[in-house]
């Protein structure tokens, strides 16, 4: 379909972004019919392809138009123009593109769950709120559009504090992230109720660890997702979402970065930012690396049912409700 000299730019165009994460010219010219296929439907539907920043590198700089944390992607998903929204991430994304801009086409590559999404359903929701009747319910996006449904307004890590400052009750239900609530719990006078959801991504990381990276690489800044645990937080120089993480890259004048996250964060900081350095571990997230090149030209070409998002409009409207709050509170 593609003649050589195609090719050719392509794997250029590639290798120029993948050398830095370890890729080799011959990597690059086996997918770039594939990324050249995508890139081509992508522009014939009238598609955007927003990937979260722990997609592997072929996709974030192979095909994607838009990387981000989850509240740029759904800020983005809201705002676009494009007829179609192929969403290069995990299931809960995805839906919270649809329920955010209902009339569009919304596809997911792969269905990929989150176990922080899948720690907590609508039954449970409701009997938190009726042991707390006076509290508001405030839950993390990593939800299902049920569970987002039932709440008073989501939250995304970057700007949860904010949301829970910012809700009139003084006692929050704050589902269904475990950890996070504890890491909050500190930083407000409000009184966090929790759930027992974890990240089976973050929980794996453990202070042993960072203090071990801080001996051998004293100079080096530790930068921890809030989803970790408290322990680890502890041992961190700064805790926040993805975002935040290479925002407080982007202004230190450090060099050397641990970052206590997915695989993909520090792939983008290894691409996007060469005058730093990576140092210590990652985890690999395995439902954020169930979504592949092929899966994305799949459903561009021929979606399968279980591709489209579709929700019922009442869970539409009244979950819309619970993120609009959160746009309108995070301001
Ligand atoms: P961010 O919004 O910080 O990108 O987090 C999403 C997520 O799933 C982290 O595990
Ligand atoms: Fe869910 Fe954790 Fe994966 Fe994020 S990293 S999608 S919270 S399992």
């Amino acid at each position: 379909m593609f003649v050589p000299k195609q090719i050719n730019r392509e794997t250029e165009r590639l290798f120029t972004k993948l050398e830095r994460v370890g890729w080799g010219k011959s990597d690059c010219t086996l997918i770039a019919p594939l990324t050249l296929e995508i890139n081509l439907l992508k522009r014939k539907k009238n598609a955007i392809i927003l990937a979260h920043s722990y997609q592997t590198p072929d996709i974030m700089y192979g095909v994607a138009d838009f990387l981000g944390d989850s509240y740029a992607l759904s800020m983005r998903a809201r705002e676009t123009k494009a007829n179609t929204i192929v969403f290069s991430s995990v299931h809960f994304m995805a839906e919270t593109a649809k329920i955010l801009n209902p009339k569009k086409t919304v596809l997911v590559p792969a269905v990929a769950g989150c176990s922080l999404a899948e720690s907590i359903t609508t039954y449970d929701v409701r009997g938190l709120k009726k042991a707390y009747p006076n509290a508001g319910v405030v839950c993390y996006i990593n939800t299902t559009a049920n569970v987002k449904a039932e709440c008073d307004a989501v939250c995304t890590s970057g700007n949860a504090l904010k949301i829970i400052e910012r809700m009139p009750q003084k006692e929050i239900i704050f589902l269904p992230d475990e950890f996070m609530a504890k890491n909050l719990q500190p930083l407000t006078r409000k009184k966090l109720i929790g759930w027992k959801g974890r990240c089976i991504v973050h929980e794996e990381f453990s202070p042993k660890t960072v203090k071990e990276i801080r001996k051998e690489y004293p100079n080096a800044k530790i930068l921890a997702h809030s989803e970790c645990s408290p322990a680890v937080i502890h041992e961190a120089d700064m805790m926040g979402s993805t975002k935040q993480m290479l925002d407080y890259v982007d202004a230190s004048k450090n060099e050397e970065f641990m970052l206590v996250t997915e695989c993909g964060l520090s792939d983008r900081v290894r691409v996007e930012k060469p005058g730093k350095k990576i140092v210590g571990s990652c985890a690999l997230c395995p439902y954020m690396k169930k979504i592949m090149l092929k899966d994305i030209l799949e459903c561009l070409k021929s979606p399968r049912p279980e591709q489209i998002i579709t929700l019922p409009n009442d869970i539409i409207k009244k979950a819309k409700k619970s993120l609009d709050l959160m746009i309108k509170l995070s301001k």
